[in-house]
């Protein structure tokens, strides 16, 4: 079967113009995040509280926290990697942090400068400090359908990665494919396995870059096993600077014309995020990757 009610984790402005050359304005990201929530989001991931050289994308993270008007009832997390991020994101009122850990040594090193055990060691002091801060904590784990580097990834080593996450105590456990390569029999197995070793489909979120088109069908799959939070971002722009292969994530449009099409409620206005894909795309001076925004944008 599937759920009545799916929450989309909106990823747009944090994984999308996180990838971008250029770096968009603080106005013109406020306004991005503005109008993902008048479209009728409720999750929007913001921003990153990450060394500024390592992303100058986002280096601005606390002149858009300082402008960002923030709706009741809606949620603005952050990607927060070590004690150091804590400090600025707890300093600007952020109430839902991020985590982000790798399943493989190839990408915990890219990505965070640290061995596996070494980046777990690093997240354990911030989600206990923000647990206690009363924090919502999301745990990341990358790499969980293959890694450019190490090829294919074990199960078993996504699933250990996962269960170390969740044991400091996070609040959600969300599988990352972040080169997009995984497909949905995989899915369905990794989902499997995780409630096999005590983390439920309704303690998951799902994370597909689309690079090979499979991330709707991933999708799918994950709602069948009885995930129902589902990430996505309006457009469909991303990727992560420390993994190349990496292109974006699956669109909000194509998710959203999937579940209404199935009855399943998101309460997001598919045109409302249609025209705010487009007026990006205009901001970064190309067309939106996402088949239903080409469709929608020509009626
Ligand atoms: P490091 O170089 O090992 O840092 O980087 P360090 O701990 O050695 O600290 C060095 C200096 O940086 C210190 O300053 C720190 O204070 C400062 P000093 O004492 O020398 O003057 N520093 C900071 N400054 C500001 N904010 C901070 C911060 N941390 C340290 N937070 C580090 C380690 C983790 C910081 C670095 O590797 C980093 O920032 N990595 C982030 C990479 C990133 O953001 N990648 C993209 C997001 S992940 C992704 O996209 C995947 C995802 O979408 C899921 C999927 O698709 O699978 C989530
Ligand atoms: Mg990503």
């Amino acid at each position: 079967g599937l759920p009545e009610r799916v929450t989309i984790y909106e990823v747009g402005p944090r994984d999308g113009l996180q990838n971008e050359k250029a770096v968009v304005p603080v106005a013109a990201k406020a306004e991005f995040v503005a109008r993902l929530v008048r479209a009728g989001l409720r999750t929007v991931e913001t921003t990153s509280f990450v060394h500024p050289k390592w992303v100058p994308q986002l280096a601005d993270a606390e002149e858009l926290l300082a402008v960002l008007p923030r709706e009741p009832g809606v949620r603005y997390p952050v990607l927060v990697p070590n004690e150091r991020g804590l400090d600025r994101a707890l300093a600007h009122g952020v109430t839902e942090i991020a985590v982000f850990g790798a399943a493989t040594e190839t990408f915990a090193r890219r990505n965070l400068n640290r061995t596996v055990d070494e980046s777990l060691a690093m997240f354990a002091p911030v989600v206990a400090r923000a647990r206690a801060e009363g924090l919502w904590v999301r745990a990341y784990v990358s790499m969980a359908c293959g890694d450019p580097w190490e090829g294919d990834v074990p199960i078993e080593q996504v699933v250990s990665v996962a269960t170390r996450m969740m044991d400091l105590g996070c609040s959600q456990l969300c599988l990352g494919d972040t080169i997009g390569v995984g497909t949905p029999g995989q899915v369905t197995a990794l989902i499997e396995a995780l409630g096999a070793a005590g983390v439920a489909p309704s303690d998951l979120g799902v994370h597909f870059h689309d690079t090979y088109g499979q991330a709707l069908a991933n999708t799918l799959a994950a709602l069948r096993a009885g995930v129902t939070t589902v990430d996505a971002s309006t457009g469909g722009i991303g990727g992560c600077p420390y993994a190349e292969s990496a292109t974006g994530n699956l669109p909000t449009e194509d998710l959203v014309w999937m579940l209404d099409g199935l009855g399943v409620e998101t309460g997001a206005d598919l045109s409302e995020l249609v025209a705010t894909s487009t007026w990006m795309a205009s901001v970064l001076g190309r067309p939106s990757p996402s088949r239903v925004v080409q469709a929608l944008a020509k009626e």
